[in-house]
């Protein structure tokens, strides 16, 4: 279609900043031709303050109304921990069936990396994102006292599991290297772990051309540091996901360029672009969060709406800003300003 009807959640912190940004380099990437509309939603931590409210039914509502989700990030320290977070962004992810949530990492030419050497970092780690332990069972008993049991369910549905592992079996066909690694905990997580290295092999019958592998967890915390370079699709449960997508991100550039879409495959619901990083408080109205996370985020987006050829050129707007990137520190708007006149150009 020609038309694309955004909504763009700010947030908090930096999140406006970013925000502004990407959308300033979404513009400037797309055909003429292409009507841009975006609504923006007022949630977070100002929100919660005024109202008391999160994510309404209304705001869910008014929200599936478009064709995609930017958001910048969610999250202050002047709301107890979790509630935003479970209030916002979880319930979001929840009610618009975010079962895969992308997270590529490339570490591309120029950028520092922790690591010795420059090693070739390009995978792609698919996170599932509605199961796991983020799914609120659990609870407390004797609550208070020296006896408290605290227990988090980690939910985890044939259902659930085979649709993830199905999505990342595809990408991985669909890459050059053709390799997928199953990353869980098999074997102290029996149950859990038994359920997703069934359905990995069984799915893997139907995918021949694809390279298997699987890790537990700890050891692929190892491999990410030592060898990231065997990496092409990882696929593995909600939790892993989260830590081992941090890990990655801090070897392949940091959170300033890493990128997330959190995605129903079916189109059902919007699905919804954001960058891993959080609202940096500390930093948060100076300029001097990098909004390239949130750019390539946008290049994610672009390419979930099936416009390959705008998500390549902000790619590779990207890789030649962080190619030429100096020494002197510029501000968000200047960084935004060169990714869009790249793009445009
Ligand atoms: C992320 C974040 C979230 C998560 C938090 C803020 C709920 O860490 O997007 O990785 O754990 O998924
Ligand atoms: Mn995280």
């Amino acid at each position: 279609s020609h038309s694309i009807n955004l909504a763009v959640i700010p947030g908090d912190g930096i999140g406006q900043e970013v925000v502004t940004q990407g959308l300033k380099v979404l513009s400037a990437a797309l055909p003429q031709d292409v009507k841009l509309e975006t609504k923006e939603f007022d949630f977070g931590a100002r929100r919660y303050h005024a109202t008391g409210e999160t994510l309404t039914d209304a705001d869910l509502d008014a929200l599936k109304q478009h064709d995609a989700i930017l958001l910048g990030a969610i999250g202050d320290p002047s709301v107890p921990s979790g509630v935003l977070e479970r209030g916002f962004l979880l319930k979001l992810r929840f009610a618009f069936d975010h079962h895969v949530n992308l997270r590529p990492s490339r570490l591309l030419p120029g950028v520092a990396t922790p690591l010795a050497g420059q090693p070739a970092i390009d995978f792609v780690v698919v996170r599932e994102g509605t199961e796991g332990p983020y799914t609120g069972n659990g609870g407390t008993i004797r609550k208070g006292t020296e006896h408290e049991v605290a227990t988090e369910v980690s939910v985890n549905t044939a259902f659930g599991v085979e649709r993830v592992v199905r999505d990342a079996f595809a990408r991985a066909q669909a890459r050059p290297r053709k390799k997928l690694t199953l990353v869980h905990k098999n074997n102290v997580l029996t149950f859990a772990g038994h359920l997703w290295t069934n359905i990995f092999e069984k799915v893997a019958a139907e995918y021949p051309e694809v390279t298997t592998d699987y890790l537990h967890v700890d050891a692929a915390t190892i491999f990410l540091v030592t060898d990231p370079a065997r990496f092409d699709v990882i696929v593995t449960d909600n939790l892993f996901g989260d830590i081992i997508t941090d890990l990655a991100a801090a070897v392949s550039g940091g959170i300033g360029v890493a990128a997330s879409g959190n995605i129903n495959p079916s189109r059902e619901f919007p699905s919804m672009f954001e960058p891993v990083h959080g609202s940096a408080p500390d930093i948060a109205g100076q300029g001097k969060a990098d909004p390239t996370a949130t750019v390539l985020s946008v290049a994610l987006l672009l390419r979930h709406l099936g416009r390959d050829a705008e998500a390549v050129r902000i790619e590779e707007a990207v890789a030649a800003d962080l190619a030429e990137r100096g020494t002197t520190p510029r501000t968000t708007e200047e960084i935004g300003d060169a990714l869009a006149a790249r793009v445009a150009s």
